[in-house]
């Protein structure tokens, strides 16, 4: 650490950082740029981080969100050293320990203990420290004696536990936690987040990539969003998480545009059977009946991207028995594009009975709408089914944001919705 720095001076700092691979379509291609030493260049050019500027400061927390392939993974070996830039600066002034992606810093064929001890050195430990630390770092990963076992042998949450706890046990200045985590059972992410949180009370600077919003708003201090490798957002934990989710969002929705084959009209008029759900985000339910597809459709029977307030069309569910349900009830739930509930509704909500169905049976439930007022944006529907009564039920299937659309620009709608007022007046006279 030069003498010239400051205390609050950064302790992470990117200017203008770049990352490229070459990517080769063929083995062969990379055989043939070695024989002729670079001459003949056979690769493309994949540029996994763009021109990323950003300043740490000591002590604190930032959390690193952005869909797969975003590049947080890349910025964090970079960070960790374990990459170099291929433009731009990158400096750390401080020690680091790196909890990286699954398989990185552990040798496969060697035993936990040897691991323990390879990595410690690697993190500047010698043997002594390493011997009195080892107890503390076997405690806090549970794995009893396979710690003499060779890595190969362990299960993925064995791994990364090992890994944790190495991790933490080095005493770093700064601790990269990349999505490691997830893989861990409940009770040891518990511990972890509660180690990170320590170590955040003691004055460390982590950088934290994580898909969970909530882990992000609740333990970092800072955030930034990164998007095909640029840095597009960056502030508060929680106006990151919204750029996050409204980017999401934005995506799906773009993405269920395409398709209509999935649509079975029948012969005599019927309603159709659907047979595409655009996005499964989180599906859930007992298993009993499955959603099997979920489309909205204009009054001429086009698909809905973009609606208006104020037409009329029709949301279209389909559902395949699996076991004989003798309730079954069909519902969905609409959100905003932070995942507001704005509205849900079902079949015996609505005074609609479902007839009995056995297994091997579907059914197409059809939700008349006239579009509300609402804030123009993106709006997701999510559709289940139940067997039972409102009151008393079973969800049997449950898919999140299952179909996006776009509720046009307006000039009419102010805040969140239209309500109806009525205006009266009287002039009053002094
Ligand atoms: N060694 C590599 N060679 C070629 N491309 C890579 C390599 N490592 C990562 N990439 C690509 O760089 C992009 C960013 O990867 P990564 O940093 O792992 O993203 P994230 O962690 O946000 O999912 C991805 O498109 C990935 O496929
Ligand atoms: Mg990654």
């Amino acid at each position: 650490m030069s003498s010239n720095r400051k205390p609050d001076d950064p302790i992470i700092s990117l200017r203008k950082v770049s990352k490229k691979y070459p990517i080769y379509d063929r083995p062969s291609q990379k055989l043939i740029e070695l024989l002729t030493l670079g001459r003949k260049q056979r690769h493309r050019e994949f540029w996994a981080l763009r021109d990323v500027d950003l300043e740490v400061r000591p002590g604190t927390t930032l959390g690193l969100v952005g869909p797969n392939g975003s590049g947080k993974s890349t910025l964090l070996q970079l960070v960790a050293g374990i990459l170099t830039q291929t433009r731009g600066d990158c400096y750390v002034h401080g020690s680091v320990a790196a909890l990286l992606e699954l398989g990185a810093g552990f040798n496969p064929e060697f035993t936990g203990r040897d691991n323990v001890y390879m990595s410690g050195a690697i993190n500047g430990l010698t043997r002594t420290q390493i011997d009195a630390r080892f107890d503390d770092i076997l405690d806090f990963a549970e794995i009893g004696d396979f710690i003499e076992q060779p890595v190969k042998t362990y299960s993925s949450g064995m791994f990364v536990r090992l890994a944790f706890a190495v991790a933490i046990h080095v005493d770093p200045e700064i601790l990269l936690v990349d999505e490691a985590l997830a893989v861990g059972d409940l009770i040891f992410q518990h511990r972890c987040i509660n180690r990170i949180r320590k170590m955040r009370q003691e004055g460390k600077t982590i950088l934290f990539v994580t898909h969970d919003l909530q882990a992000l708003v609740r333990f970092c201090d800072r955030a930034i969003l990164l998007d095909k490798g640029r840095k597009i957002g960056e502030g508060s934990p929680a106006e990151v998480a919204q750029q996050y989710q409204a980017l999401v969002f934005d995506r799906e929705r773009r993405e269920a545009g395409e398709g209509e084959d999935w649509i079975q009209h029948e012969e005599d008029g019927s309603l159709p059977e659907i047979n595409t759900i655009p996005h499964i985000h989180n599906r859930f339910g007992a298993g009993g009946a499955e959603i099997q597809g979920i489309v909205l459709l204009s009054p001429d029977g086009a698909i809905v991207n973009e609606a208006r307030a104020g037409e009329e069309l029709q949301l279209l569910v389909s559902v395949r028995v699996k076991q004989d349900l003798e309730n079954p009830i069909v519902g969905v739930t609409i959100r905003d594009r932070l995942g507001t509930e704005v509205t849900a509704t079902n079949s015996s909500y609505e005074g609609v009975t479902l007839p009995a169905m056995s297994a091997g049976t579907a059914v197409t439930v059809a939700f008349g709408i006239k579009m509300p007022e609402l804030r123009p944006g993106s709006y997701s529907i999510s559709p289940a089914v139940a067997s039972g009564n409102i009151w008393e039920h079973k969800i049997e299937d449950w898919i999140d944001n299952a179909y996006i659309f776009d509720l046009a620009e307006t000039d009419l709608v102010y805040g969140m919705m239209r309500w109806s007022f009525d205006v009266a007046y009287r002039t009053i006279s002094s």
